[in-house]
């Protein structure tokens, strides 16, 4: 089976380095070394003001949300994984969905500023597949009705748009570092910070809200990454390059490969860097399940990412209305996540074009 990831396989030798010293120390989590050592390599590489390690992506999320002190309303776009709407109702603040833009399948600038209310507090947008959210138009709403801004920046990690850090958008960015993305630590994610004050409470929250030995100032939780993930992140790092690389190579094969097969659209970022994270075709609603079952029976697993939308868990408590977010809904049903990795060969590009021909041709 050819899956859709295949994470980045460590050096042994590498690993076994670091974790030679996390047995020789004992020390194996609150704030080791390695921790620091990939805290302060990832802060360089994505020229981050302030970089928190936490647990994985999700909690990332409502720790963000947390620090900055949200529980009222936030605004957010329901075409993404389901930890993002998760981490929001984690945090303990209620969800309100608005529509994706057609194009970017980010939150739709145009519609959030109608759905602000006397209790809404945040918007959270989502750089869905390495796709920038609309930016400045999302700073602007926020400055002019005093919200926070925290963008999920798990398909995200290390682009930049117009040339710009993409944490640098926005109060925080949130990372997700699970073994399916690109950079990973096992599980593990990283909240980035654009200011002194954020960071500190993000820190404080992650260990427990324990300020010194005696004093506990919040109720936080336990979000420390391990010292057995900083290992893995830092011996991944060094291998980041070349599959970065393995997948640009990736994306203009299939782009080749699928160029002129009728209705096929491909989701692309413009103005910023790829982010090596997802290779995503847009096909027919009518054919985009067939397509994905002719490609198992081949062998290879493409993936309806995102399917269902996040709003269409019954169990989140509060009823949604899909057709209020038709854009969204349509792309649920029509998005296909190819394989996306060093290991899919010039071959396997080949049988999936040309199934996609029969399929949709
Ligand atoms: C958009 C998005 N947000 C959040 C997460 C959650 O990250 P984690 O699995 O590290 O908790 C993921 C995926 O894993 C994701 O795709």
């Amino acid at each position: 089976m050819l899956f859709v990831a295949r994470p980045i396989a460590p050096d042994l030798e590498t690993l076994s380095r670091y974790l030679k010293g996390c047995i020789e120390q004992r020390r194996f989590t609150n704030g080791g070394p390695l921790e620091a050592t990939l805290e302060l390599r990832l802060r360089e590489l994505l020229s981050a003001r302030h970089l928190c390690l936490v647990t994985n992506g999700t909690v990332a999320i409502t720790l963000a949300l947390t620090a900055l002190g949200i529980r009222g309303q936030v605004i957010t776009t329901p075409f993404t994984f389901s930890a993002t709407t998760h981490a929001i109702i984690h945090a303990g603040a209620e969800e309100v969905f608005v529509d994706v833009d057609p194009v970017t399948l980010t939150i739709d600038p145009k519609l959030i500023e109608a759905a602000i209310t006397p209790e809404t507090e945040a918007i959270v947008g989502v750089h869905v597949y390495g796709i920038p959210c609309a930016v400045d138009e999302i700073s602007a709403i926020a400055k002019k009705h005093g919200l926070a801004v925290i963008y999920d920046g798990a398909h995200a990690f290390n682009m930049t748009y117009r040339g710009t850090p993409i944490g640098r958008f926005g109060d925080a960015t949130t990372y997700s570092f699970h073994a399916t993305k690109l950079f990973h630590t096992a599980e593990g994610g990283a909240i980035e910070a654009n200011s002194s004050d954020l960071a500190e409470r993000l820190r404080l929250l992650r260990n427990f809200g324990i300020e010194s030995e005696d004093v506990i100032t919040a109720c936080g939780t336990n979000a420390k990454m391990s010292e057995v993930s900083a290992a893995v992140g830092l011996a991944v790092l060094d291998l980041l390059g070349a599959e970065y690389d393995a997948r640009a190579k990736l994306r203009s094969l299939y782009s080749d490969a699928l160029k002129g097969i009728p209705d096929i659209r491909f989701l692309e970022a413009k103005e910023a860097s790829d982010a090596g994270s997802y290779f995503i075709i847009y096909v027919p609603v009518s054919k985009r399940d067939e397509l994905q079952n002719q490609l198992r029976q081949s062998g290879i697993l493409a993936r309806r990412y995102f399917y269902p939308l996040t709003s269409e868990g019954a169990y989140l408590g509060r009823q949604h209305d899909h057709r209020a977010t038709p854009i969204a809904f349509e792309a649920s049903r029509s998005v296909l996540a190819l394989p996306y990795h060093g290991g899919v060969t010039e071959q396997h590009v080949a049988l999936i074009a040309e199934i996609a021909r029969r399929v949709l041709g």
